[in-house]
């Protein structure tokens, strides 16, 4: 009877009425149906289950859990091709990440990079003088902490957010020599794949990842991935078997939701294969790359605040390529796993690291590109990349180098599941529009690391998201406290 309630006032509700093929009219509705199995839908679905909400159904596009957290087997090794570090350890308050990491004994490295200055190369090779690296890196230092006041005084005087790039000119330091552009890359685009230009000062200094977990960054390197994680969370709630694989048929692989009908009463489903599901609620996980696109067509439309406010938040690009060599030739031991090479061209292959502590005897370096580099490279072949990476080599390394055996060159920005690989805070949003994504809007609700409160970004970020959003819903369902308050803008 509920149910045919139901879909007559959803019925009546639709403009274009569809018909679900009789064949696919599902026994059971669920209460609630996530969209994505990444760490924000897997924690979202385990509050839910923990507040009693057991009736709830996970549509993955892809055919596995984690999303952007991703191990692959390249040459023989286990490496990451999304999240590879728990960042923000050390701190005050315990990283939720960094917990399971410990109760899994997952194997992790602390990056250092006090000895940056000893380990900065020309662009046409050769070290910098360690006292000529000292005062960029020093500089660059002071330029952050300037920043962190710039933008605790503008807080304070409720002005206007500005961009990274307007406090450099403010102290009149914006960097512009080869090293200097390696150093800013290093401070910046390496962590937010995003350059100083569009970056928010006032949402990215102080950074709360570091200020509240703390400054230390621990890189996993463990042959079961950094996704076992997300296992970690999804088996406390989801059946497996005695082999300890999922076999709960809550949770749906290779189900690429297209379609989103939401009404006062309930929503509508619909995944590419034909499939229709209907639900109460439906929490959409999906990266606000793929909400910027439309995979998901919502009927009727998000509401013009909703849509704009996804709109204008950035989706970065950050790509980690590896590569193997038949032995090394660089340098190796304490003080040496990261190094940067400074070019003309900012952003041109600017970011290494040698993986000798984390892959013993494997050879192996990675370089990052972000952005406008990430973009290029993901569309040329992986030949064209690694001739590109070797002559970068050679600069640094000289002529009688090894070429690379293997190379590795993750494509986030191409898949239409990701279109990116996480947010970055633009300059021109607010904190209300902000909480505009997060925003439920009737029936659906939206989850993500791009909605989370303080960490938009990271693992930690989505792994809160998930609950809060899960809370949010759970209010409404059992209190029927449904309102969710954008804080006044301004505030
Ligand atoms: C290269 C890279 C490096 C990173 N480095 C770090 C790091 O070092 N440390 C850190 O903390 N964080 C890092 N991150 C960020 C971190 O991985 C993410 O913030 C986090 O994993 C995002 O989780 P999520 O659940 O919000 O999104 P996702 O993991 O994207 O989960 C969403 C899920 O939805 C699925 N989906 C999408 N569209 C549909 C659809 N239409 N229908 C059904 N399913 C759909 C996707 O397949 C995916 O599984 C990195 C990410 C990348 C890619
Ligand atoms: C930042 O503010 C602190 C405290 O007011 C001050 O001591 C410090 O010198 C400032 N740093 C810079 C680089 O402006
Ligand atoms: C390298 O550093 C570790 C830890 O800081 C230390 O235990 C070890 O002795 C160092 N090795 C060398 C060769 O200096
Ligand atoms: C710093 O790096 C240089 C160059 O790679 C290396 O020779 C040196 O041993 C390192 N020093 C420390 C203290 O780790």
């Amino acid at each position: 009877m509920k149910r045919i309630v139901l879909i007559v006032a959803l019925l009546a509700s639709m403009v274009v009425v569809f018909c679900p093929p009789v064949a696919m009219a599902v026994e059971h509705n669920p209460t609630v149906i996530i969209v994505g199995a990444g760490m924000s839908g897997i924690s979202a679905a385990k509050t839910l289950s923990d507040a009693g909400l057991k009736d709830i159904l996970i549509l993955e596009a892809t055919n596995r859990i984690g999303g952007r957290i991703h191990k692959t087997n390249f040459a023989g090794l286990s490496v990451e091709m999304g999240a590879n570090w728990v960042e923000g350890v050390g701190g005050d308050q315990m990283n939720p990440i960094w917990e399971m990491a410990n109760k899994l004994q997952l194997k992790t490295f602390i990056s250092l990079f006090d000895n940056l200055s000893s380990n900065i190369y020309k662009q046409v090779g050769g070290l910098y003088p360690e006292s000529v690296a000292k005062v960029s890196l020093d500089l660059a230092e002071e330029m952050s902490e300037f920043s962190a006041n710039i933008s605790t005084s503008l807080s304070a005087h409720r002005q206007e957010d500005i961009s990274l790039l307007a406090s450099q000119r403010l102290k009149n330091h914006v960097p512009s020599t080869p090293i200097e552009m390696a150093i800013d890359y290093y401070t910046y685009d390496y962590e937010f794949a995003e350059p100083p230009r569009v970056t928010s000062l006032q949402n990215t200094e102080p950074l709360p990842t570091f200020d509240n977990f703390g400054d230390d960054l621990y890189f996993v390197a463990d042959s079961r991935g950094y996704e076992s994680v997300v296992y970690y969370v999804a088996k406390q709630f989801l059946s497996t078997d005695k082999a300890g694989v999922i076999t709960d048929t809550r949770l749906k692989l290779n189900k690429v939701v297209t379609e989103i009908r939401h009404s006062p009463s309930g929503v509508i489903v619909k995944t590419e294969d034909g499939s229709v599901y209907r639900a109460g609620y439906v929490m959409v996980s999906a990266s606000v790359g793929v909400l910027q696109t439309n995979l998901i067509n919502f009927e009727p439309d998000l509401p013009p605040w909703k849509i704009l406010a996804i709109y204008q938040f950035d989706m970065g690009v950050y790509t980690k390529i590896f590569l193997k060599f038949p032995y090394k030739f660089w340098p190796s031991g304490n003080g040496t796993e990261f190094f940067l090479y400074s070019h003309e061209k900012r952003g041109y292959y600017p970011m290494w690291q040698q993986l000798e502590r984390e892959y013993p005897g494997a050879n192996v370096l990675l370089v990052t590109v972000t952005d406008d580099e990430s973009r290029r490279i993901e569309q040329q072949p992986d030949s064209e990349t690694k001739a590109e990476a070797m002559e970068v080599l050679r600069s640094m390394f000289g002529k009688n180098i090894p070429e690379a055996t293997d190379i590795l060159v993750p494509k986030w920005w191409s898949n239409r599941f990701y279109k990116g690989t996480f947010s970055n805070w633009p300059i021109g949003v607010s904190r209300y529009e902000y909480d505009q994504i997060r925003a439920p809007v009737g029936r659906v609700y939206f989850t993500g690391e791009h909605t989370s409160e303080h960490y938009n970004g990271y693992v930690h970020g989505a792994y809160l998201a998930g609950i809060d959003s899960a809370n949010m819903m759970i209010s409404c369902v059992k209190k029927k406290m449904c309102k969710f308050e954008v804080k006044a803008k301004g505030t």
